[in-house]
């Protein structure tokens, strides 16, 4: 392990005010989405809908790294260019998802847990060898009835914390993700509770397994309250108290905390992040960064839609979305960006 490569890299993934792009679903999720806008479900299509995004002019100015999926390290451009070296030359970094997704817990009805350790030391070397630099776990934690089990939260927090020691063994910077769900009637200082709890977990199986901080990204919810929730804090509140949350549960030793989208909109997810970038300027250890798949994705793969002429359009939308990000880490995004993109 080269400590010091690990830490460059964790730091450049949140340097310079710019953030991650998730665009690593897997083949089912993606067909999902495309499926909802009359895209054909292909491994064609999710080339060209791959290629479209990492060949937006510009999009090195607001994204560091981009996380794919299996399927697309090894795709090739139309015109016979790895997808990999298009990332490069537009100056991302390439990270990779590794988990094999969030299967139905034995024991435990309606919780999930995070599969994928068999085996992901090959994996690893290999996608380190083919030039990614990072790696993505996602655990799911959902709020209802009796849930989360604390057996839930232990299993998942030991999986991430096994994960991101093969990672740091393999040179490549763990992003630690546990998504606490917004589906439910559950209420923000529910939602609160738990991810304290979640994150002071990790972090305590991290410590176990020998994890350096300094060389890991956190990629948690912000704290909110449930989609179903009769009352929608204000996005200040929102701010306020997904900070507190994480001073409270995250060492000053990690570099960065990029979020999830997690279902929010675009506009919603901006501001919440703009909102504590600028009401916290200072005052957190760590970079607040945004990771977003739908909140980036969505507006540009509306516009695309699997046609070839709509492709320019739908770049500038992705690009504006980017850019409304990169804003709200320097707290300086608003409304009127949404028209502008500037
Ligand atoms: P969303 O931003 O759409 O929640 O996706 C982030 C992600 O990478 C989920 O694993």
């Amino acid at each position: 392990m080269n400590t010091q490569e690990l830490i460059n890299t964790a730091r450049a993934l949140v340097a310079d005010d710019k953030g991650l792009l998730a665009m690593d679903e897997s083949n089912p999720t993606c067909n999902k989405r495309f499926a909802k806008l009359g895209i054909p479900q292909t491994e064609e299509a999710r080339r060209d809908w791959r290629e479209l995004i990492v060949t937006t002019p510009g999009l090195g100015e607001c994204i560091s790294g981009a996380i794919l999926y299996d399927e697309t390290i090894r795709q090739r451009k139309k015109d016979g260019t790895p997808l990999i070296q298009a990332i490069t030359a537009a100056g991302i970094i390439t990270g990779i998802k590794v988990d094999t997704g969030a299967k139905d817990m034995a024991g435990h009805p309606g919780e999930k847990i995070t599969e994928g350790l068999d085996g992901l030391r090959d994996r690893l070397k290999e996608y380190f060898q083919m030039g990614a630099r990072f790696a993505k776990w996602r655990a799911v934690i959902a709020l209802g009835e009796g849930i989360p089990s604390r057996g839930c939260i232990e299993a998942n927090a030991q999986a991430l914390a096994r994960y991101a020691a093969l990672c740091q063994e393999a040179g490549l910077v763990p992003i630690v993700e546990p998504e606490v769900l917004m589906e439910g009637e559950h209420t923000l200082a529910q939602c609160f509770e738990v991810t304290e709890e979640v994150l002071r977990t990790i972090f305590h199986h991290l410590y176990i397994q020998r994890v350096m901080l300094e060389g890991i990204i956190l990629k948690p919810n912000m704290v909110l309250p449930g989609l179903a929730c009769q009352v929608q804090e204000t996005v200040d509140e929102v701010a306020d108290a997904t900070v507190q949350c994480l001073l409270r549960a995250v060492p000053a030793a990690v570099p960065g905390i990029a979020f999830l989208s997690g279902g929010q909109s675009g506009e919603l997810a901006s501001a919440r992040l703009n909102a504590m970038n600028l009401r916290f300027k200072l005052r957190h250890p760590w970079a607040l960064a945004f990771s977003f798949a739908r909140a980036i994705q969505q507006p540009a793969m509306e516009i695309w839609s699997g046609r070839d002429a709509n492709v320019k359009t739908a770049q500038h939308a992705l690009l504006q979305r980017a850019r409304c990000n990169r804003a709200a880490r320097r707290g300086e995004y608003s409304a009127a960006m949404e028209v502008t993109g500037r």
